[in-house]
């Protein structure tokens, strides 16, 4: 998150926007922080998701930054190599800079592969690229990542970080390298798994009455289409079913919530039947007020 805002503090003037397909992973704090503004274009559900870049050119005044993330948090959807190419495309047309937020890009599920946009030619002298620990060795709660950036803006970004933060503390670091310096044939195993939960998940929402999702192609978060604008629901569904859900409201995406599955085959067999009963209460309640 810090390398984030670090990115954005560095890149961003005041009323700069920052453009970015919705729903998606939601940065409006971190950019309006470093002064700019977000400027959204649509990744539909019935196009599995994908990004619309044709209507990106709608919204592309004053942006100096295209902001990406594939795996995409919340929608599981999985760049290919057309929505690469496309971003690219968009950023050498409109000379952006481009954020890559590729935390999840070990967990790509079935055929697809995790393609990072800073291959392809003449991409990487304007692209960062953002990845986390806490994704790559699931190490969620040590707070640590890292930033890959063109030479050109790396002494910008050290000054950045030196009037916040200056470094992540030693423990974190020491963490961070017994991560790197330890095995990893455990990630192979977590991302099967994971997409065994992705699968399983998704199949059981979709057998719930009027709810309805898309297996994720990639990342931890399942979004689930749930035909509702009050989020009021969404607090009944935390508070009194104790599903710790995510209102689609944080992603651009209303009518919809997230889950995550990063949790075990219990927890989640668990969190289904919880969720089945609020959905049937909820569709109780409004035929009692139907018939009323
Ligand atoms: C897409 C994405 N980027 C960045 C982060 C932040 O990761 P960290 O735990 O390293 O702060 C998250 C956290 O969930 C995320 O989903």
């Amino acid at each position: 998150m810090q390398a984030l805002d670090l990115c954005f503090r560095t890149l961003l003037s005041p009323h700069d926007r920052v453009l970015l397909p919705f729903p998606g992973f939601f940065i409006d704090g971190i950019v309006r922080a470093a002064g700019g503004a977000l400027a959204p274009f649509p990744s539909p559900e019935r196009d599995a998701f994908r990004p619309a870049w044709g209507t990106a050119r709608d919204t592309v005044a004053a942006a100096k930054v295209l902001f990406i993330n594939s795996p995409v948090n919340p929608t599981g959807y999985v760049f290919d190599e057309t929505d690469l190419e496309a971003a690219l495309e968009l950023a050498e047309q409109h000379d952006l800079w481009i954020v890559s937020d590729e935390s999840y890009s070990h967990y790509v599920y079935g055929h697809r592969r995790h393609r990072t946009i800073s291959i392809l030619p003449g991409a990487a002298d304007r692209t960062l690229i953002v990845r986390s620990f806490s994704k790559d060795f699931a190490m969620s709660g040590w707070r640590v990542g890292y930033l890959h950036a063109p030479p050109t803006i790396i002494d910008d970004l050290r000054r950045a970080l030196e009037w916040s933060c200056l470094c992540v503390s030693r423990i974190t670091q020491a963490a961070a390298l017994a991560a790197l310096e330890g095995p990893r044939d455990w990630i192979a195993a977590f991302v099967d798994e994971s997409e065994v939960r992705a699968g399983f998940l998704a199949d059981a929402i979709n057998d719930i009455p009027d709810l309805s999702c898309r297996p994720p192609a990639g990342g931890l978060n399942l979004l689930v289409r749930y035909a509702e604008t009050n989020p009021d629901a969404i607090d009944d569904l935390i508070i009194n079913a104790g599903v710790p859900a995510h209102p689609g409201e944080a992603f651009g995406a209303p009518g919809y919530f997230r889950l995550q599955f990063g949790a075990s085959h219990e927890s989640l067999a668990r969190a289904v039947d919880r969720i089945r009963e609020w959905q049937l209460r909820r569709i109780h309640r409004e035929s009692s007020v139907a018939r009323a």
